[in-house]
């Protein structure tokens, strides 16, 4: 916590959704805000007060975080190593630079998961293609090929089936240090669920989401999941240890598998809020963006339990490409109970995630119903 009597000063390291709704957040509690993006995108332009620089200079950076009493990213790919080298003692960069290091590469986020005795599907950092070929015949010929860094959405993981299909995802997706392969996982459910840790070690742990992907997409997010007690707590419990083994402070996302027998493996971590914790806005007593600002400003957590029966988020993505319309929006707001969130995007594109609508309910059915008329209505 500051140790002045003013209210914090909070950076933000990104000008996406992400970013803004952490903003949003930090100004209702009366936290100043500061987002610094390299290009002007609109989810963050006039909210708290928003630059546009090259934050790989030195200067820009030193300048932006001079007076935050903490800096946070909105994704791991944001230069936190630099923010942290050029921020004086006062001021704290969160996660850290070696927790982002670590987590961004699908590699290097693996053997940290195995190392802390965390399930995961059977994989292999495959150096060379001869690697490569090996595990997949190891694997039984159906594999994921997911390359190292700077995927996301399903962009750069390819399933493979065939030698020929192999080669494909080699030549696309493999690196300097190769590609990761990692066994095909016949789950029966996907599930999520999101931790919020403080510098001082206090943890909060979200509700159990069943997560729906489409095209490798996430498109529904339902709470509560339909599973049984002990699967719901072994994922809670799997997701503490993950941020414990990563040393993670501030929010993280956690996507699991759960097989036929009720076993959970870890499929992936994110260091930041997810998209599978937007629910968390309407549905529960304090939002993955109000927790991941207090957990990296060190301020008290709140608590992350569900206030309503049940809810639903769809993500609204987009139909064409050019600049935004407010297309469908009266439609979507005439749905009752629907929570319309537009991101501000200022142009749209096919697939890309544009908005998300939540719905609360008494059950996940009638919330499933509403949400989806809302968020078809949308045609952004
Ligand atoms: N080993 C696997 N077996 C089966 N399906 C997988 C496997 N890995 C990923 N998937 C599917 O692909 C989706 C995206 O993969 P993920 O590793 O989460 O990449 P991204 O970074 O794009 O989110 C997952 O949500 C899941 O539906
Ligand atoms: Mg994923």
């Amino acid at each position: 916590m500051p140790h002045h009597s003013l209210f914090p000063t909070l950076g933000i390291l990104g000008g996406g959704q992400l970013g803004r709704m952490s903003a949003l957040a930090a100004l209702r509690m009366g936290i100043r805000v500061k987002t610094l993006s390299p290009s002007a995108s609109g989810p963050v332009d006039h909210i708290g007060e928003s630059v546009i620089g090259d934050w790989n200079d030195p200067d820009v950076m030193a300048a932006f975080v001079q007076d935050c009493d903490a800096v946070t990213v909105e994704s791991e790919w944001a230069p936190a190593d630099l923010a942290e080298s050029v921020a004086g003692g006062a001021t704290h960069v969160w996660p850290s630079s070696e927790t982002l290091r670590v987590i961004r590469h699908k590699g290097r986020q693996k053997t940290a998961l195995a190392q802390a005795g965390i399930a995961l599907p059977e994989y292999r950092l495959c150096a060379t293609y001869g690697e490569a070929e090996a595990a997949f015949l190891q694997y039984g010929s159906k594999v994921v090929a997911k390359r190292f860094e700077g995927s996301y959405d399903g962009y750069g993981n390819a399933t493979v089936r065939s030698k020929e299909e192999l080669a494909e995802a080699w030549a696309q997706l493999s690196a300097d240090d190769g590609l990761l392969i990692e066994s095909f996982v016949p789950f029966v459910r996907e599930l999520a669920v999101m931790v919020a840790r403080s510098y001082s070690g206090e943890c909060v742990v979200y509700p159990v989401v069943d997560t729906e992907q489409k095209d490798h997409r996430c498109h529904a997010v339902t709470v509560p999941a339909s599973i049984s007690e002990a699967v719901n707590g072994m994922a809670q419990k799997l997701a503490l240890k993950a941020a414990n083994a990563t040393a993670l402070v501030g929010l993280l996302g956690v996507e699991l598998f759960e097989l036929e027998n009720g076993d959970l493996l870890v499929n992936e971590l994110a260091p930041r809020p997810h998209n599978t914790g937007h629910y968390t806005i309407e549905a529960c007593h304090t939002s993955q963006f109000e927790n991941h600002v207090r957990s990296v400003l060190n301020l008290p957590l709140g608590a992350p339990s569900l206030r309503v029966p049940a809810a639903v988020m769809i993500n609204v993505l987009g139909k064409r490409a050019g600049e935004l319309r407010a297309d469908g929006l009266e439609e979507a707001l005439a749905v009752p109970g629907a929570a319309i969130h537009i991101y501000g995007k200022t142009e749209t594109r096919p697939q890309r995630k544009m908005g998300h609508v939540t719905v609360t309910a008494e059950d996940a059915k009638s919330a499933r119903r509403l949400a989806e008329t809302a968020a078809s209505a949308l045609n952004l």
